[in-house]
């Protein structure tokens, strides 16, 4: 049977798993209806990482970025060390393995980096990203639609724009995401799209048009039912498609076809 989902957003490079449980999961990923998986990087650790996932795994690209709670470790040398790793990483069949830069934004609710570092690491590495003409995968949390601005500042997002934003985990309104995706912005959606009560993401499912929208997991974070409470894994994606093409009345083929076509075409990935 060929594969049909494509996870936008995963960490296979977490530190969280020895060499043994990666290679375990990587197993799974291969036995599931994944067909492809972009491994995004946090830190400059994690996007070596990520790098070499995508060397060993066909399906698997790399995304390369300093996530906002490490703002702080964005010197010189690391975004030297990220320009080089995004521009001269190859796969086997020698093409690129990194295909976007990220995970990078603002989080404001956690606040583990000050706000003024933040911002400055977000747009020193968007200038990395338009410099090697790469994509950007967003973080946004509480940051009050100031990394929506600073990605209209630095004339990623405006009206008519070619769609090289996505908006990682959306968990704003089904207004904003209307109103983003005018600006040229693609949205995730994630495994809370599952969670009860979890209205707001529901209404955004509906609301997008599926040639906007692709799917992720965030794994191991974001775990969605009927998984809810273990770790989270790509595999699982498949449960974020089925509840979409639940809620917008089409059939499951349609949704994973669909959102991976949308994400081949945003990361430049045509095999
Ligand atoms: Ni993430």
């Amino acid at each position: 049977m060929t594969k049909r989902l494509f996870d936008t957003h995963t960490h296979i490079n977490s530190d969280d798993y020895t060499g043994e449980q990666r290679s375990a999961l990587i197993a799974r990923i291969e036995a599931s209806d994944v067909a492809y998986a972009v491994d995004i990087a946090f830190d400059l650790p994690s996007a070596r990482q990520a790098v070499r996932d995508a060397q060993e795994n066909p399906w698997c690209y790399a995304a390369v970025g300093i996530h906002p709670h490490d703002a702080e470790t964005l010197t010189d040398e690391a975004l030297e060390a990220l320009r080089k790793l995004a521009w001269e990483s190859k796969k086997p069949g020698g093409e690129n393995a990194v295909v976007a830069i990220g995970e990078i934004g603002l989080d404001f609710y956690r606040d583990l980096s000050p706000r003024d570092v933040q911002r400055e690491a977000f747009r020193r590495q968007i200038r990395l990203a338009k410099e090697l003409g790469l994509p950007v995968t967003i973080h946004d949390r509480d940051s009050a639609g100031e990394t929506v601005e600073i990605l209209k500042d630095e004339g990623l997002l405006h009206p008519g724009a070619a769609q090289r934003v996505l908006l990682h985990c959306f968990s704003g309104s089904a207004e904003q995401a209307l109103e983003y995706i005018g600006l040229g912005a693609l949205i995730s959606i994630a495994g809370p799209v599952t969670y009860k009560n979890n209205k707001k993401t529901v209404r955004v499912a509906e609301q997008v048009p599926i040639e906007h929208l692709v799917i992720e997991t965030d794994a191991p974070y974001l775990t969605p039912e009927p998984f809810r409470g273990r770790p989270n894994e790509s595999p699982y994606v498949e449960y974020v498609a089925r509840k979409i093409a639940e809620l917008k009345g089409v059939p499951y083929e349609e949704v994973a076809r669909a959102t991976c076509e949308n994400a081949k075409r945003f990361f430049g990935i045509s095999t």
